[in-house]
């Protein structure tokens, strides 16, 4: 982006000490955050948060040491945005995994600080990004960001047409882990799931998720928190969320991590990708002047 439109931005959305745009690697435009509770980076393209950190803790997200930041190619950690699918399109093998909005430009719509020494931002994806041939839908998403003491983010689509459509989402969030052999995931016992890396086999989750292979599962019928438990970083994350039934626990393992290119030498090791989602048998039908709110909160916990 040119110079002249992050002094723009500067301009009209920055907030001094609190909100500072610049042009971050390979050109992407980021806007740094800094409140008294945390720190944050998003970038625009895919309104992709990148990290987020609060105040006296380790980073909350894995954000690849060896990502290739580059125009059009989803960044490889933080929180990427499944939308308007999830996964591969059911009826088109060549649109893109996930849908196209995590690889284009949004726009900045508002900031603001809160009373609370919080920072709120909200962006659009502007009618220019949304591919039409892909999406034939009218149709307005949002992205709201809180950055404070928790990170909460509203993934908000309105169906402005005349037609219902049929929508896919998720908050595809890398969580950084110590050690992912050595962390439990609560939240999911008893839910149906499907294990991908098993023929897509329908199963039922028993006790905690533990991560010692490729896991790639959609865990359906699943609104709970869920709590990633990490002892060597003496914390658990709780995932919170709303309007989300499904819960996708990835993490792609050794070889597939190679074959990937972007995850760093030992990067599956401290991460795990645990994605508040609607997606296979829980996507959402939206009817004319519906909305739907995708949202999730991300908190730390101590364990004493
Ligand atoms: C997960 C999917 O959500 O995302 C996996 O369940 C996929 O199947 C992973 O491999 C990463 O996808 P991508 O497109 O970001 O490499």
């Amino acid at each position: 982006m040119p110079v002249a439109d992050i002094d723009r931005l500067n301009r009209d959305f920055g907030i001094p000490k609190q909100v500072l745009f610049v042009s971050g690697p390979g050109g992407l435009t980021q806007v740094h955050i800094n409140n008294p509770h945390a720190a944050a980076t998003i970038a625009l393209q895919g309104a992709h948060v990148m990290t987020y950190q609060p105040r006296g803790q380790q980073p909350v997200l894995w954000l690849s040491t060896q990502g290739k930041f580059a125009a059009g190619k989803s960044i490889r950690g933080g929180v990427p945005l499944c939308w308007p699918w999830f996964g591969p399109h059911a009826g088109a093998t060549a649109y893109p995994g996930h849908g196209f909005a995590r690889t284009v430009m949004w726009e900045v719509a508002a900031i603001h600080g809160t009373d609370e020494g919080a920072t709120r931002l909200e962006f659009r994806l502007p009618a220019a990004s949304k591919n039409i041939q892909q999406w034939p839908h009218l149709s307005e998403v949002a992205l709201h960001v809180t950055v404070g003491a928790q990170l909460e983010l509203v993934l908000a689509t309105r169906n402005t047409g005349d037609q219902a459509f049929v929508l896919g989402d998720a908050l595809h969030t890398y969580f950084m882990v110590s050690d992912v052999r050595r962390i439990a995931i609560q939240g999911l016992a008893g839910c149906p799931y499907i294990d991908k890396v098993d023929g897509s086999k329908r199963k039922i989750q028993t006790g905690d998720v533990t991560i010692d292979t490729e896991t790639d599962r959609i865990y359906l019928d699943s609104t709970q928190d869920c709590i990633i438990h990490d002892p060597g970083y003496g914390r658990r994350i709780r995932i919170a969320k709303r309007n989300s039934h499904s819960t996708v626990v990835w993490n792609p393992w050794i070889e597939k991590a190679e074959k990937m290119g972007d995850l760093g030498p030992d990067g599956y090791l401290h991460m795990v990708c645990v994605e508040s989602a609607n997606a296979d048998a829980d996507v959402v039908t939206l009817a004319p002047g519906g909305e739907h709110r995708l949202q999730a909160t991300y908190s730390i916990e101590t364990i004493t």
